[in-house]
């Protein structure tokens, strides 16, 4: 079985560039390649494991998928859709509910499975369905498949009970081909919904006011194909400096930028890590034990969901206690029991963590329960005394290629280790 075993070493050195998002951004750019017959050519793209699956999707829907660069992907989906997106890769991943918008609007119909729940939430799906009727779509949950159809989608105006990046994503993406205009209001604004947006808009789509949380759309009469690159990872940049805050040290980080990433900066300063920007990125620097802050996680841009288990790694050996309160899932702290069997001192009830920060922690081995608790386990494993083993490394593999050569480039002790066969 694969795990990562991490040490505490020296404080961090160095520089690294970020990946591609591909988790978060390329994979909805994928599926909104789906809008327009032709070739999409991304760049900067990433080998993570979800990107796997979006692959046999979008090739299981008719569309061809091939690297021509190592970093850089084709689809063409010059060819006949077929608009249906099977439980077996649906199951896999939750962005597979991405397609949902893109084939109902070239295709008039779509069947989706259900995506299951995941362990930090529930994950409802009603803000899409809603929106989706809203432009005119029928819907019905058959069998466990999203069976949807339309005459024509038609604009309208929608607001969303929560600013959810997922219903965002998909009514953006079925609007810019509807009839007339819509109007999203209280849409999500992370950096993820705008690059959407201008990826969309340089194939020839009308959307204005992504970032904002009102998104109006002029529905268009068909979309060109384009190249594209996908945006530097803001969340990989962020579990960066995280690691820097525990292990000490001075590290720059290039190919992302700092205002995505500024409540965690705020946060993070007003811990006691020092954060500037640069021209490609940010460089920080941390001398000395962080102390305690109150978090809360909050949409764009408040402190993101995607960091609260980092910041809890970084809490639990920080100078003092502090509370940490998650209000975008509603059970995302499992990854708690795994940092209790290192020795950090975490009471939690609900959506609230209380969490008082002790000298070290001692190295056990833990179990990622999910993509961020994952890479937080790595995280603390750096401030633990001896070998911290992290199990289930693919559930961090999902979102990050090479979590461990990032932190490797910086003099980190991690490696990503796989037993010889008894
Ligand atoms: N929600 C509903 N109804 C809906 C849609 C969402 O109640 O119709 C609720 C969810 O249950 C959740 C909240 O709204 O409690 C936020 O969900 P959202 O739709 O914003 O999240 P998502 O689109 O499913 C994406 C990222 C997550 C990230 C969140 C929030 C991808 C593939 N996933 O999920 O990323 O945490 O936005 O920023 O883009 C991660 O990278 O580890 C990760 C989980």
């Amino acid at each position: 079985m694969d795990r990562y075993v991490v040490r505490s070493g020296a404080p961090l050195s160095g520089s690294v560039r970020v990946s591609g998002m591909t988790k978060n951004a390329g994979l909805k750019q994928m599926a909104s390649a789906l809008l327009a017959p032709g070739e999409t050519v991304l760049h900067n793209v990433t080998p993570v494991a979800d990107l796997g699956v979006m692959i046999d999707l979008v090739r299981a829907v008719g569309a061809g998928a091939e690297w021509t660069e190592p970093d850089q992907l084709r689809l063409d989906t010059s060819g006949p859709i077929i608009p249906e997106a099977p439980y077996e890769l649906v199951s896999r991943m939750r962005a597979s509910i991405n397609v949902l918008g893109p084939l109902l609007a070239r295709c008039g119909e779509a069947r989706v499975a259900m995506p299951g729940g995941d362990n930090i939430g529930s994950r409802k799906l009603d803000m899409h369905f809603r929106g989706l009727e809203a432009m005119g779509a029928d819907l019905e949950i058959v069998h466990g498949l999203i069976e949807a159809r339309c005459e024509t989608l038609c604009g309208t105006r929608i607001v969303l009970d929560f600013p959810s990046v997922g219903a965002t994503e998909n009514l953006l993406t079925a609007a810019v081909l509807a009839k007339g205009q819509t109007v999203l209001d209280n849409a999500a604004r992370e950096p993820e919904i705008t690059d959407l947006a201008a990826f969309l808009n340089r194939m020839g789509a009308k959307v204005h006011g992504a970032g904002t949380s009102t998104i109006e759309v002029e529905g268009v009469a068909g979309l060109t194909p384009v190249d594209a690159e996908v945006m530097g990872d803001r969340i990989e940049a962020g579990t960066i400096l995280m690691a820097c805050g525990v292990a000490g040290g001075e590290v720059t980080v290039a190919g992302t930028r700092m205002e995505h990433l500024e409540m965690v900066v705020l946060k993070l300063g007003e811990m006691g890590l020092h954060v500037s920007p640069t021209p490609d990125g940010l460089w920080a620097r941390c001398d000395e034990r962080l102390r305690a802050v109150d978090v809360a996680t909050l949409p764009y841009p408040g402190f993101a969901t995607d960091f609260m288990p980092l910041v809890v790694a970084l809490l639990a050996t920080a100078d003092g206690s502090a509370i940490v309160t998650e209000n975008v899932f509603d059970n995302r702290f499992g990854f708690v029991n795994e940092l209790h069997r290192m020795g950090a001192d975490i009471r939690n009830e609900g959506r609230h963590a209380v969490v008082r920060g002790v000298d070290r922690l001692s190295g056990a081995p833990v179990r990622a329960q999910d993509v961020r608790a994952g890479a937080a386990l790595v995280v603390a494993g750096l401030a633990a005394d001896g070998e911290t083993r992290v199990l289930d490394p693919y559930h961090v593999d999902r979102g990050y290629p090479d979590l461990a050569g990032q932190l490797q480039a910086l003099g980190a002790d991690v490696q990503r280790v796989r037993p010889a066969p008894a």
